[in-house]
């Protein structure tokens, strides 16, 4: 019986689609509310019981490392002003027993090529893969938690999906699926990003996978897939030919923060949500929509 200690957080994507904040930040430090979108990954993967957490980065992403680390001039000047709350907040970042790794993804060869890059650190388990642009509020423990419990009975790689409108499958890989059980079915074909005329179904993978140990030596004679890059959809349909590939349809709420508009609708509901900031942002919101109201009236 294998259980799930290690994810994989791909992090050396450019961020094209927020420049030009992301000219000189990562896009996963991009804050929803107070917490940067990759530190919700991270404790989301702490929550489903990892204990190494390996970043699969680039020269531009050094930002992430340092947000991962302990600030000990910011931890003394807390601590000299009795701050112990923010001393709190800053020391729960990445709990004592979880390690953080770093390996380096000297080129932009695509997720299938990033996921590679981890191999030599994530061995022969099955690991766990997170994009912190897919933000995920999900209920029992999270997305992953909820991945690593279905994970523990069907010992199988499994991979987080969603109905989309037919009209966003060129924005996703796409699965054909069999065998419903509930949330869970059998993966039988996936295919990176197809046109919606082309798309076997409008179930869509979203940013959690559990992955068996093997994709590694597939990806490594993966061919450059959609886009020149080599996909780690691509590998999946290999490893579908030697083993079972599950699907999973997790119970929650997905924000694309990959997006402008993914990225403010996960901002409204977080501060909705806040417990210093929810009831004032509502007011606010309230306001904001009676005068919005008013406006159409008159028009
Ligand atoms: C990647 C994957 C795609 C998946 C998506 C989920 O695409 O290649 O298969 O559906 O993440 O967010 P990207 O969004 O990085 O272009």
């Amino acid at each position: 019986m294998s259980i799930i200690t290690k994810a994989v957080f791909p992090v050396a994507g450019l961020g094209t689609r927020f420049l030009p904040a992301t000219k000189a930040n990562p896009k996963e430090m991009l804050p929803v509310v107070d917490k940067p979108l990759i530190q919700y990954a991270v404790d989301e993967a702490v929550r489903a019981g990892i204990k190494e957490l390996i970043f699969v980065t680039s020269s531009s992403k050094r930002a992430i490392e340092d947000h991962f680390d302990k600030n000990y001039e910011l931890e003394r000047e807390l601590e000299r002003k009795g701050k112990d709350d923010l001393l709190k907040l800053l020391r729960d970042v990445v709990p004592p027993d979880v390690t953080c790794i770093y390996i380096r993804q000297a080129e932009a060869l695509g997720l299938g090529h990033a996921i590679l890059c981890a191999r030599s650190v994530v061995g022969n388990d099955p690991f766990a893969v997170l994009l912190a642009d897919d933000l995920i509020d999900g209920e029992r423990g999270g997305c992953l938690a909820q991945m690593v419990e279905q994970f523990q009975r069907l010992q199988a790689s499994i991979l987080g999906v969603e109905q989309v409108p037919i009209e966003d499958t060129s924005s996703y890989g796409i699965v054909e699926l069999a065998g419903y059980d509930g949330r869970l079915a059998r993966v039988q074909g996936i295919v990176e990003k197809p046109k919606a005329e082309d798309a076997p179904s409008d179930m869509a993978v979203v940013g959690r996978y559990i992955l068996s140990p093997e994709i590694f030596s597939i990806l490594a004679e993966v061919q450059p897939g959609k886009g020149g890059e080599i996909q780690l959809t691509d590998g999946i349909a290999k490893l579908m030919e030697k083993r079972a590939v599950y699907s999973y349809e997790f119970d929650g709420r997905r924000y694309d923060c990959g997006s402008k508009i993914g990225y403010l609708q996960a901002t409204v509901d977080y501060a909705l949500k806040h417990s210093e900031l929810g009831e004032e942002f509502e007011a606010f919101l309230k306001g904001k929509l009676c005068r919005l109201q008013g406006d159409d009236q008159d028009t």
